[in-house]
Protein backbone atom coordinates (compact mmCIF):
# COMPACT_ATOMS: atom_id res chain seq x y z
CA UNK A 1 0.00 0.00 0.00
CA UNK A 2 0.87 3.55 -0.68
CA UNK A 3 -0.10 6.02 1.92
CA UNK A 4 -0.25 9.18 0.50
CA UNK A 5 -0.84 12.24 3.21
CA UNK A 6 -2.26 16.12 1.14
CA UNK A 7 -2.83 19.19 3.03
CA UNK A 8 -6.40 18.81 2.45
CA UNK A 9 -9.23 16.80 0.74
CA UNK A 10 -9.17 19.07 -2.64
CA UNK A 11 -5.48 18.30 -3.26
CA UNK A 12 -5.82 14.72 -2.76
CA UNK A 13 -9.50 14.32 -5.15
CA UNK A 14 -7.04 16.52 -7.61
CA UNK A 15 -4.57 13.47 -7.50
CA UNK A 16 -7.18 11.24 -7.82
CA UNK A 17 -8.76 12.94 -10.85
CA UNK A 18 -5.58 12.94 -12.40
CA UNK A 19 -4.71 9.02 -11.91
CA UNK A 20 -8.50 8.23 -13.32
CA UNK A 21 -7.28 11.43 -16.62
CA UNK A 22 -3.97 9.23 -17.28
CA UNK A 23 -5.26 5.79 -17.29
CA UNK A 24 -8.11 7.18 -19.99
CA UNK A 25 -5.11 9.01 -21.94
CA UNK A 26 -3.31 5.66 -22.39
CA UNK A 27 -6.42 3.49 -22.60
CA UNK A 28 -9.77 5.12 -23.59
CA UNK A 29 -11.46 1.60 -23.21
CA UNK A 30 -10.62 1.52 -20.05
CA UNK A 31 -13.09 0.04 -16.78
CA UNK A 32 -13.62 2.55 -14.44
CA UNK A 33 -14.96 1.30 -10.71
CA UNK A 34 -17.10 3.73 -9.25
CA UNK A 35 -18.04 4.91 -5.92
CA UNK A 36 -21.02 6.96 -4.36
CA UNK A 37 -20.88 8.77 -0.94
CA UNK A 38 -19.33 12.78 -0.14
CA UNK A 39 -16.20 11.42 -0.51
CA UNK A 40 -15.45 10.98 -4.27
CA UNK A 41 -17.81 14.29 -5.31
CA UNK A 42 -15.14 16.31 -5.47
CA UNK A 43 -13.39 14.18 -8.22
CA UNK A 44 -16.63 13.87 -10.00
CA UNK A 45 -16.69 17.20 -10.56
CA UNK A 46 -13.02 17.58 -11.70
CA UNK A 47 -13.46 14.85 -14.47
CA UNK A 48 -16.84 16.72 -15.67
CA UNK A 49 -14.53 20.15 -15.83
CA UNK A 50 -11.83 18.07 -18.10
CA UNK A 51 -14.54 16.99 -20.40
CA UNK A 52 -15.92 20.38 -20.85
CA UNK A 53 -12.46 21.64 -21.13
CA UNK A 54 -12.35 18.61 -23.98
CA UNK A 55 -9.53 17.13 -22.24
CA UNK A 56 -11.34 13.44 -21.57
CA UNK A 57 -13.36 11.85 -23.70
CA UNK A 58 -15.49 9.02 -22.10
CA UNK A 59 -16.96 7.64 -25.08
CA UNK A 60 -15.22 4.00 -24.46
CA UNK A 61 -15.02 4.21 -21.25
CA UNK A 62 -17.09 1.25 -19.08
CA UNK A 63 -17.81 1.63 -15.83
CA UNK A 64 -18.81 -0.09 -12.42
CA UNK A 65 -20.60 1.11 -9.73
CA UNK A 66 -19.78 -0.96 -5.98
CA UNK A 67 -23.55 -1.19 -4.96
CA UNK A 68 -26.56 0.19 -5.20
CA UNK A 69 -29.76 -0.24 -2.47
CA UNK A 70 -31.97 -3.15 -2.05
CA UNK A 71 -35.66 -1.90 -3.07
CA UNK A 72 -34.65 1.87 -4.18
CA UNK A 73 -35.98 2.40 -8.10
CA UNK A 74 -33.25 4.37 -10.21
CA UNK A 75 -35.24 7.30 -10.47
CA UNK A 76 -35.22 7.31 -6.39
CA UNK A 77 -33.25 10.64 -5.51
CA UNK A 78 -31.27 8.49 -2.51
CA UNK A 79 -30.32 5.58 -4.93
CA UNK A 80 -27.23 4.99 -6.34
CA UNK A 81 -28.02 5.59 -9.77
CA UNK A 82 -29.54 9.14 -9.11
CA UNK A 83 -26.50 10.08 -7.29
CA UNK A 84 -24.01 8.79 -10.25
CA UNK A 85 -26.12 10.50 -13.07
CA UNK A 86 -26.65 14.07 -10.97
CA UNK A 87 -22.61 13.86 -10.26
CA UNK A 88 -21.45 12.39 -13.24
CA UNK A 89 -23.08 10.62 -15.85
CA UNK A 90 -25.08 13.20 -17.23
CA UNK A 91 -22.01 15.47 -17.07
CA UNK A 92 -19.64 13.38 -19.60
CA UNK A 93 -19.83 11.63 -22.83
CA UNK A 94 -20.29 8.31 -21.28
CA UNK A 95 -22.15 5.61 -23.41
CA UNK A 96 -25.64 4.13 -21.27
CA UNK A 97 -24.89 0.81 -22.46
CA UNK A 98 -21.07 1.17 -20.89
CA UNK A 99 -22.68 1.86 -17.62
CA UNK A 100 -23.61 -0.33 -14.94
CA UNK A 101 -24.89 -0.35 -11.09
CA UNK A 102 -26.74 -3.03 -9.56
CA UNK A 103 -30.55 -2.67 -10.09
CA UNK A 104 -31.87 -2.59 -6.86
CA UNK A 105 -35.22 -3.56 -7.80
CA UNK A 106 -34.33 -6.95 -9.59
CA UNK A 107 -36.37 -9.44 -8.43
CA UNK A 108 -34.05 -11.98 -7.92
CA UNK A 109 -31.14 -10.42 -6.37
CA UNK A 110 -28.23 -13.55 -6.43
CA UNK A 111 -29.45 -13.62 -10.08
CA UNK A 112 -28.75 -10.30 -10.93
CA UNK A 113 -25.38 -10.47 -8.65
CA UNK A 114 -24.04 -13.39 -10.74
CA UNK A 115 -24.84 -11.27 -13.98
CA UNK A 116 -23.06 -8.36 -12.41
CA UNK A 117 -19.83 -10.56 -11.72
CA UNK A 118 -20.08 -11.85 -15.42
CA UNK A 119 -20.46 -8.61 -16.86
CA UNK A 120 -17.39 -7.08 -14.99
CA UNK A 121 -15.20 -10.49 -16.49
CA UNK A 122 -16.69 -9.84 -19.63
CA UNK A 123 -14.98 -6.23 -19.96
CA UNK A 124 -11.85 -7.56 -18.86
CA UNK A 125 -12.01 -6.82 -14.81
CA UNK A 126 -11.77 -3.44 -14.03
CA UNK A 127 -8.51 -1.32 -14.29
CA UNK A 128 -8.93 1.27 -11.31
CA UNK A 129 -11.40 1.19 -8.37
CA UNK A 130 -12.21 4.02 -6.38
CA UNK A 131 -13.31 3.70 -2.91
CA UNK A 132 -14.06 5.71 -0.42
CA UNK A 133 -14.07 4.17 3.50
CA UNK A 134 -17.39 3.94 6.15
CA UNK A 135 -16.82 4.26 9.65
CA UNK A 136 -16.62 1.22 10.45
CA UNK A 137 -13.57 0.09 7.63
CA UNK A 138 -16.45 -1.04 4.88
CA UNK A 139 -15.62 -0.82 1.53
CA UNK A 140 -18.53 -1.06 -0.70
CA UNK A 141 -20.81 -2.24 1.24
CA UNK A 142 -18.99 -5.00 3.11
CA UNK A 143 -20.13 -4.46 6.69
CA UNK A 144 -17.98 -5.82 8.89
CA UNK A 145 -17.91 -9.85 9.33
CA UNK A 146 -18.09 -9.66 5.18
CA UNK A 147 -15.94 -12.69 3.46
CA UNK A 148 -12.29 -11.29 2.34
CA UNK A 149 -13.12 -12.89 -0.40
CA UNK A 150 -16.88 -12.40 -1.12
CA UNK A 151 -18.47 -11.87 -4.69
CA UNK A 152 -20.77 -9.57 -5.36
CA UNK A 153 -24.16 -10.18 -3.06
CA UNK A 154 -27.22 -9.00 -1.23
CA UNK A 155 -25.84 -7.46 2.03
CA UNK A 156 -27.40 -6.22 5.23
CA UNK A 157 -26.48 -2.89 6.63
CA UNK A 158 -25.32 -2.31 10.30
CA UNK A 159 -26.78 0.36 12.24
CA UNK A 160 -23.99 2.78 12.08
CA UNK A 161 -24.04 3.09 8.19
CA UNK A 162 -27.53 3.36 7.82
CA UNK A 163 -27.39 6.08 10.51
CA UNK A 164 -24.08 7.89 8.44
CA UNK A 165 -26.32 7.65 5.01
CA UNK A 166 -29.59 9.09 6.41
CA UNK A 167 -28.60 12.38 5.01
CA UNK A 168 -29.23 11.30 1.50
CA UNK A 169 -32.86 10.56 2.63
CA UNK A 170 -35.60 12.66 3.31
CA UNK A 171 -36.82 13.15 7.31
CA UNK A 172 -39.59 10.43 7.06
CA UNK A 173 -38.15 8.09 4.77
CA UNK A 174 -36.22 4.89 6.10
CA UNK A 175 -32.77 3.99 5.20
CA UNK A 176 -33.31 0.61 3.57
CA UNK A 177 -31.92 -2.37 5.78
CA UNK A 178 -30.70 -4.00 2.62
CA UNK A 179 -28.35 -3.84 -0.34
CA UNK A 180 -26.34 -5.36 -3.46
CA UNK A 181 -22.50 -4.97 -3.21
CA UNK A 182 -19.47 -6.04 -5.28
CA UNK A 183 -18.13 -8.63 -2.86
CA UNK A 184 -14.93 -8.05 -1.23
CA UNK A 185 -13.16 -10.65 -3.37
CA UNK A 186 -14.33 -8.60 -6.51
CA UNK A 187 -12.64 -5.38 -5.17
CA UNK A 188 -9.52 -7.29 -4.61
CA UNK A 189 -9.39 -7.93 -8.39
CA UNK A 190 -9.31 -4.46 -9.45
CA UNK A 191 -6.12 -4.24 -11.23
CA UNK A 192 -5.65 -1.01 -9.06
CA UNK A 193 -7.50 0.74 -6.38
CA UNK A 194 -7.62 4.24 -4.88
CA UNK A 195 -9.11 4.37 -1.74
CA UNK A 196 -10.07 8.05 -0.07
CA UNK A 197 -10.49 9.08 2.75
CA UNK A 198 -11.39 12.69 4.67
CA UNK A 199 -11.65 13.84 8.38
CA UNK A 200 -11.39 13.13 11.93
CA UNK A 201 -14.20 10.45 11.20
CA UNK A 202 -12.35 8.38 9.44
CA UNK A 203 -9.15 8.33 11.35
CA UNK A 204 -9.57 5.57 13.31
CA UNK A 205 -11.35 3.13 10.70
CA UNK A 206 -7.91 4.54 8.55
CA UNK A 207 -5.75 3.56 11.09
CA UNK A 208 -7.18 -0.27 11.76
CA UNK A 209 -7.09 -0.41 7.48
CA UNK A 210 -3.34 0.44 6.85
CA UNK A 211 -1.87 -0.13 10.59
CA UNK A 212 -3.96 -3.41 12.14
CA UNK A 213 -4.41 -7.12 11.32
CA UNK A 214 -5.72 -8.15 8.18
CA UNK A 215 -9.40 -9.12 9.30
CA UNK A 216 -12.80 -9.28 8.40
CA UNK A 217 -13.66 -6.92 11.36
CA UNK A 218 -12.26 -4.07 9.32
CA UNK A 219 -12.94 -5.38 5.65
CA UNK A 220 -10.70 -2.58 4.14
CA UNK A 221 -7.91 -3.95 5.97
CA UNK A 222 -7.34 -6.67 3.21
CA UNK A 223 -6.08 -3.93 1.16
CA UNK A 224 -2.93 -4.54 2.61
CA UNK A 225 -2.79 -7.78 0.03
CA UNK A 226 -3.09 -5.37 -2.81
CA UNK A 227 -0.37 -5.12 -4.67
CA UNK A 228 -1.76 -1.61 -6.40
CA UNK A 229 -3.46 0.04 -3.83
CA UNK A 230 -3.06 3.93 -2.92
CA UNK A 231 -4.84 5.52 0.28
CA UNK A 232 -5.04 9.07 -0.10
CA UNK A 233 -5.75 10.94 3.09
CA UNK A 234 -6.17 14.62 4.14
CA UNK A 235 -4.13 15.55 7.45
CA UNK A 236 -7.14 14.61 9.72
CA UNK A 237 -7.91 11.26 8.67
CA UNK A 238 -3.98 10.25 8.94
CA UNK A 239 -4.41 11.61 12.12
CA UNK A 240 -4.49 8.68 13.95
CA UNK A 241 -1.64 6.50 11.99
CA UNK A 242 1.46 5.59 14.24
CA UNK A 243 3.92 5.74 11.04
CA UNK A 244 2.72 8.80 9.80
CA UNK A 245 5.68 10.96 9.65
CA UNK A 246 7.20 7.54 7.53
CA UNK A 247 4.90 7.38 5.23
CA UNK A 248 4.96 11.34 4.25
CA UNK A 249 9.07 10.98 4.14
CA UNK A 250 8.73 7.47 2.23
CA UNK A 251 6.18 9.79 -0.25
CA UNK A 252 8.57 12.88 -0.22
CA UNK A 253 11.81 10.69 -1.31
CA UNK A 254 9.41 8.56 -3.90
CA UNK A 255 8.77 11.78 -5.62
CA UNK A 256 12.45 12.74 -5.38
CA UNK A 257 13.54 9.60 -6.72
CA UNK A 258 10.85 9.98 -10.19
CA UNK A 259 12.31 13.51 -10.43
CA UNK A 260 15.46 12.34 -10.90
CA UNK A 261 14.80 9.49 -12.89
CA UNK A 262 12.26 12.22 -15.48
CA UNK A 263 15.40 14.19 -15.60
CA UNK A 264 17.61 11.55 -17.08
C1 LIG B 1 -21.47 4.35 1.55
C2 LIG B 1 -20.94 3.70 0.28
C3 LIG B 1 -19.43 3.52 0.34
C4 LIG B 1 -18.77 4.81 0.80
C5 LIG B 1 -19.26 5.15 2.19
C6 LIG B 1 -18.60 6.39 2.77
O1 LIG B 1 -21.70 3.49 2.58
N1 LIG B 1 -21.53 2.45 0.01
O2 LIG B 1 -18.96 3.15 -0.94
O3 LIG B 1 -17.39 4.68 0.78
O4 LIG B 1 -20.66 5.38 2.08
O5 LIG B 1 -19.33 7.53 2.47
P1 LIG B 1 -18.80 9.02 2.56
O6 LIG B 1 -17.84 9.18 1.44
O7 LIG B 1 -20.03 9.86 2.37
O8 LIG B 1 -18.18 9.16 3.88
Amino acid sequence: MEIIIFKDSASASLYAANEITNLISGRPDAVLGLATGGTPVPIYEELARKYQRQELDFSKVTTFNLDEYWGLSPIHPASYHYFMNQHLFSRVNLDPARIHIPNGLAMDASQECLQYERQIAEAGGIDLQILGIGGEGHVGFNEPSSSLSSRTRIKTLISRTREDNKRFFKEDEEVPFHVLTMGVGTIMDAKSILLLAFGKGKAEAIARTVEGPVSARIPASILQMHPKTKILLDEEAASCLELRDYYQYVYENKTKADRISQDK
